[in-house]
């Protein structure tokens, strides 16, 4: 059962098989079932989670720490860049080889594309990607797919519309990654200049994967089983300016969403800023707030994959 993971690294939505996800969305089943009966872990008694932040973060950083407190281990922290020794210059390298010395496994965020993997690189326990700047975000893919898989039963033949900042948002360029797993049908809706990045969409075509793109929400709306929202990442803008002009190029409201069908589920990997109209939250397909919560089970069913400790449990 641990096989695939015992020690690795997760840096990229890539990395996985069907096999592998398979074992994630179980164990991450197991936990949550667990959890629901008011089951108590010790799996991870006496071992010891780093978490490194040098981005702002809610929902990752927490929901991996209260996962590994769940799991009945402990947690050792860097919540912002500015407390580290990286406000004075030390490589990411050199950090992740001594946070390595006083942890069992390492769950780091970083405005770099590829700093996890430099830490990886160093690092002599498992490092866990949480987002490397506009690159990859593959646990939130993760939870991203148990959740599609609670909430619509199958991800086999639905059609599933990503929306928003497809250029910059590392969750939907880790999430196209697992999708291209199974049979989708991906409908890409962002204005023109955010678009998916052209080798990304290349990859997901030379895997077979059925992908339109356009910017007519509207009509996507209305094709989707799923709608994949995002924000617009107004970190990565180098000019303020161009980030006003399509701030609020979409909106989820309720008059939009009686043209979509009546079963259609609503993510977002959230933070939310203004695309998805408060009033939604009402509407049962919308899921964002289960998904935060799948997040807790898929992340702890991560780390005790990477420590090879479902054996246990599963
Ligand atoms: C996302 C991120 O940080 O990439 N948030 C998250 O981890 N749930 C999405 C975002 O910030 O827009």
């Amino acid at each position: 059962m641990i096989g695939n993971f015992n020690g690795k690294h997760i840096l990229h939505g890539n990395q996985f098989t069907k096999e592998d996800l398979g074992q994630v969305m179980k164990a991450a089943g197991v936990f949550e079932g667990g959890l629901k009966n008011g089951q108590t872990y010790d799996l991870m008694r006496g071992r010891i989670l780093a978490t490194l932040f040098f981005e702002p973060s809610t929902r990752t950083r927490l929901s991996f720490e209260s996962a590994m407190l769940r799991l009945g281990g402990g947690v050792i922290s860097v919540a912002s860049g500015a407390t580290s020794s990286a406000a004075k210059g030390e490589s990411i390298g050199d950090t992740a080889r001594t946070v390595s010395q006083y942890a069992d496994v390492i769950v780091m965020r970083h405005p770099q594309i590829g700093s996890a993997a430099e830490a990886a690189a160093t690092a002599t326990v498992p490092v866990i990607n949480a987002g490397d700047g506009a690159g990859q975000h593959p646990t939130q893919a993760l939870l991203d797919i148990y959740t599609m898989q609670k909430e619509v039963g199958t991800l086999d033949g639905i059609r599933v519309a990503l929306l928003g900042d497809l250029k910059n948002g590392r969750t939907v360029h880790a999430l196209v990654e697992l999708m291209a797993l199974f049979k989708v049908e991906l409908i890409l809706v962002s204005p023109p200049q955010l678009q998916m990045p052209a080798e990304i969409v290349d990859g997901l075509k030379k895997k077979g994967l059925s992908v339109h793109q356009t910017d007519d929400l509207m009509q996507a709306a209305a094709a989707a089983d799923v709608l994949y929202v995002t924000r617009i990442q107004k970190e990565r803008f180098s000019d303020a300016a161009d980030y006003e002009k399509l701030k609020g190029s979409y909106v989820i409201d309720n008059h939009l969403l009686e043209q979509a069908k009546k079963d259609l589920v609503i993510l977002h990997p959230l933070p939310r800023v203004d695309e998805i109209a408060v009033e939604v939250d009402a509407h049962p397909g919308a899921a964002y707030f289960r998904q935060t919560l799948n997040g807790v089970y898929v992340r702890m069913a991560l780390l005790a994959l990477v420590l090879g400790r479902t054996g246990e449990v599963i």
